[in-house]
């Protein structure tokens, strides 16, 4: 699929795909014989328990582990015989717990995210400054350009590495926990971006996120991982269960309607919730039924 973004460049959604991957450290594998498809031009949400393999498969994804069995295909060819650079002008990644070298700036942060476009021939370009400027300001961090990042807040911190990411403008984007740290406003800034760049350029993302509400509200596809292994994957509201829920988090939940979108909303039923409280009523049918994406984007942002 080929789509014109507003800065008119033309851009193509590529599928990213591991085939019978077998990720490990120091031989210790996370995850085995794991293959799964990043659809073209969607958002997919990768969700799990801690230690449950996601960042591990994220970053094998990214070519940031390589995998001791399978391979990771971008467009049917493999990541591995990839030049660097190459890689890193088609894929962006903003990892879990990135640090920034001590003393450097926003504005220099997210200026490396320009790198992989720069070469013996191709120097620093109007382009360029257009990439970071657009990218700190789709994360409100214009005004901190000039900030050293280890003097940052936390959420601040994390929407400079965003912008680094964003700055870097490849066709699939791998974003580990982007909303950890942010308050709630920015969370869904966040996400909303993330679901105009999908819309505007029809960009190939995935997200791990921890929110399963945000998970169900913003993706197109969803991966349940548990213990290495992809416990259940499709369109939020088709997999989303109980059932689901129990086997991945092991706790109980209810599942009631979104009564800002009509997708499934997930309560989760401690022990101290009342008896006669904690069973499930509603099953949520397919949204593809009573939304399309448009009018289900067009409901979030009421
Ligand atoms: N660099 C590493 N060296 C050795 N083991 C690692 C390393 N990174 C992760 N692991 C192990 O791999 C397993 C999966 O970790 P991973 O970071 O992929 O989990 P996760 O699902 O992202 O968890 P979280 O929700 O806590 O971020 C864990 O048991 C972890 O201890
Ligand atoms: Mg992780």
């Amino acid at each position: 699929m080929n789509t014109k973004d507003t800065s008119n460049k033309v851009r193509h959604s590529p599928t990213l795909v591991a085939e019978n991957v077998r990720f490990a450290y120091d031989k210790h594998p996370v995850i085995e014989n794991l293959s799964m498809t990043l659809r073209p031009g969607e958002i997919t949400a990768i969700i799990g328990a801690n230690a449950s393999g996601k960042s591990t498969l994220l970053r094998g994804l990214a070519r940031l582990l390589r995998p001791s069995t399978g391979a990771v295909l971008i467009d049917g060819c493999d990541v591995a015989r990839l030049p660097t650079r190459e890689v890193a002008t088609r894929i962006g990644v903003l990892s879990q717990l990135p640090v920034a070298p001590g003393g450097l700036s926003v504005g220099e942060l997210v200026a490396r995210g320009r790198y992989p476009h720069q070469g013996w021939f191709r120097q620093w370009s109007p382009e360029d400054e257009r990439g970071v400027r657009d990218a700190l300001a789709a994360t409100q961090m214009s005004e901190l350009a000039d900030r050293r990042v280890d003097e940052l807040s936390g959420g601040q911190r994390q929407r400079a590495w965003i912008a680094m990411a964003l700055a870097q403008d490849t066709d699939i984007l791998l974003l580990d926990e982007p909303t950890t740290f942010l308050d709630i406003a920015h969370q869904i800034e966040i996400l909303d971006l993330l679901v105009d760049l999908n819309a505007t350029s029809g960009r190939t993302i995935a997200v791990v996120l921890h929110d399963l509400n945000q998970a169900c509200r913003y993706a197109d596809h969803l991966i349940a991982m548990s213990c290495g292994q992809i416990a259940a994957e499709g369109r939020p509201a088709e997999i989303l269960t109980t059932a689901l829920v129990k086997k991945v988090f092991n706790i109980e939940c209810r599942l009631i309607p979104d009564p800002a979108t009509g997708l499934p909303l997930i309560v989760p039923v401690s022990s101290r919730t009342p008896l006669d409280k904690r069973t499930t009523h509603w099953c949520c049918p397919a949204p593809a039924d009573r939304f399309g994406k448009e009018d289900q984007a067009a409901a979030l942002r009421r």
